[in-house]
């Protein structure tokens, strides 16, 4: 269900998202190689529980059979890891590599989600240049988030940004809607055809989530039933911000 949220429901999404935003405050100021992936999901979820969210990965359900619930706060997936890696103690983060981290929180009974892609330490400048693509491809994508303009024209716009770059979209997931549900209707593809798809109105709020492969697009689920891994080794990157569409400007929620 596609749902508009009202001036009331904006202030509380406002306020899930800056939890989010302070998040990756935090962690961008942390990341060290040598730490574990469980331990930066550990200081992520003291520092939102201490801004008064909850988790809202933790515990998530994905409805597939044999698939347990999401065990963290955070999702962090390591260089060609797409999504959804699952933290452990066992992972530890290097030099040079790229870190996604995704994370969702819920407060007041409403949720924010934003997605960074951090590199640690020094990365070459062809795989810089990958994630200033991704992060880019939101900006493109949210020219669109306006009022006269459809989810296709988002999706399209990422799409072709990211290709002309010579990257691929990921397409088996997207980004969504989202309010008092983590995941609400419309469904936003990182590629589609221009001026197809939902009508843009003010009060819906919308994850907008490039994720970017620097490869060919195929992807692999690894046997914990959550990690997403690129086919052919190769690096991926992820940029993720919650928005509100006004009468004019979109609102990037998940800034701060
Ligand atoms: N935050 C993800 C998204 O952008 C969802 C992750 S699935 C979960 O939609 F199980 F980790 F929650
Ligand atoms: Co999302």
């Amino acid at each position: 269900m596609v749902t508009i949220k009202s001036e009331r429901e904006i202030k509380l999404m406002r306020e899930a998202c800056k939890v989010v935003a302070q998040v990756y405050d935090k962690l961008e100021k942390v990341i060290k190689p040598g730490m574990t992936t469980y331990e930066l999901d550990q200081i992520a979820e003291n520092e939102m529980r201490k801004l008064g969210a909850i988790p809202a990965e933790k515990g998530y359900n994905p409805g597939i059979k044999g698939v347990p619930p999401y065990p963290a706060t955070l999702c962090v997936s390591i260089n060609d890891e797409v999504i959804h890696g699952v933290p452990s103690k066992h992972k530890v983060i290097k030099e040079g590599d790229i870190v996604s981290v995704d994370t969702v929180a819920l407060k007041d009974g409403y949720n924010g989600d934003a997605a960074r892609t951090f590199a640690v330490g020094k990365i070459p400048k062809e795989t810089q240049r990958l994630l200033d693509v991704t992060k880019q491809a939101f900006f493109e994508g949210i020219k669109y988030a306006k009022v006269g303009y459809r989810v296709g024209d988002i999706s399209h716009a990422i799409g072709e940004y990211v290709r002309s770059q010579g990257y691929s979209v990921v397409r088996e997931f997207q980004g969504h809607g989202i309010g008092k549900e983590m995941h609400e209707d419309p469904g936003i593809p990182n590629y589609g055809k221009a001026g197809r798809g939902l009508r843009l109105e003010p009060g819906m709020t919308l994850a907008i989530e490039p994720m970017v492969i620097a490869g060919k697009p195929n992807i692999l689920e690894l046997e914990d039933g959550w990690t997403i891994i690129t086919e052919d080794g190769s690096l991926a990157a992820h940029y993720e911000n919650t928005i509100l569409i006004t009468k004019n400007e979109p609102e990037i929620l998940t800034l701060l």
